[in-house]
């Protein structure tokens, strides 16, 4: 790996624990003003000083994250769809790879639509962008999207996805937690952090979720909603941490988040 790539990927990958907090703020690409993040500035300052990595499209990159900020980003760009449109897997690249360069970047992501009509193109575009992305030295991390389709997080289709991301050059996969996620890890060999998905029922089911993740072979999270939906957002960030970077466990992640609320 060239020298630039490798400086960047350990800018997202700690190297002292070999894992990430990556804290997700770009769903309104596709969702618009989502709850708890309609003001993306006042939902991200508070958190932004506890996440690894921050992951935002250049719009609200641009706007409502200070550009002195020392935590690295990894810049949504794929979009073009929305949540009320006929088709969100009708995705293409939005933002030009120069902009993401200005943008002083540690890394981009994109989103793969498998087995979607729009298969062949999202996966066209990992492609081009894995291209772009070794040109510069700049790693790029493919999101498993699943669309409106949640039932379909099973471990044979995020795992079918994850190994075609890794097999067009991905750097980093970015899917969902399922059952025998061991097996998702063991045919994917770049690593690979999980999403949190829509906000779960309580702390402990989101604490449990990420635990079993990195037991079984994640590097991390990439995580928004069960993060800043929840009405301890700091408290949450701080435990979804030590599950990730400490080895802590989900009862001593849960003492943390209850310390932490106050
Ligand atoms: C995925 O494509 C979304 O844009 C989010 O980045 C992703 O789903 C992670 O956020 P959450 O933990 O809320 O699912």
């Amino acid at each position: 790996m060239q020298w630039g790539m490798q400086n960047r990927m350990s800018r997202i990958v700690q190297p002292d624990t070999g894992h990430t907090v990556m804290l997700a703020v770009d769903h309104g690409y596709f969702l618009g003003p989502t709850s708890c993040i309609e003001d993306a500035q006042k939902t991200i300052e508070p958190l932004i000083g506890y996440a690894d990595v921050l992951m935002p499209t250049r719009g609200v990159l641009r706007n409502c994250v200070s550009a002195k900020t020392q935590t690295p980003i990894v810049l949504r760009v794929s979009g073009g769809t929305s949540v009320i449109g006929e088709a969100l897997s009708n995705e293409g690249i939005t933002t030009a790879f120069e902009e993401a360069i200005r943008l002083n970047v540690a890394g981009v992501a994109l989103s793969i639509f498998v087995g979607t009509p729009h298969e062949r193109q999202t996966l066209l575009s990992l492609s081009e962008l894995v291209n772009q992305g070794e040109r510069y030295g700049i790693p790029v991390i493919a999101v498993t999207a699943v669309g409106k389709e949640l039932g379909k997080r099973d471990a044979r289709f995020l795992g079918l996805c994850s190994r075609i991301a890794a097999e067009l050059g991905c750097h980093l996969v970015k899917t969902y937690y399922c059952e025998e996620f061991e097996k998702v890890i063991e045919g994917c060999p770049v690593p690979i952090v999980i999403a949190g998905g829509p906000k779960l029922e309580t702390e402990m089911d989101a604490f449990r979720m990420v635990a079993d993740a990195i037991k079984k072979g994640a590097v991390g999270v990439d995580m928004g909603r069960n993060i800043w939906q929840n009405p301890h957002p700091v408290a949450m960030i701080k435990a979804v941490r030590a599950l990730v970077h400490e080895n802590a466990t989900p009862d001593g992640a849960l003492e943390i988040y209850m310390h932490e609320k106050g």
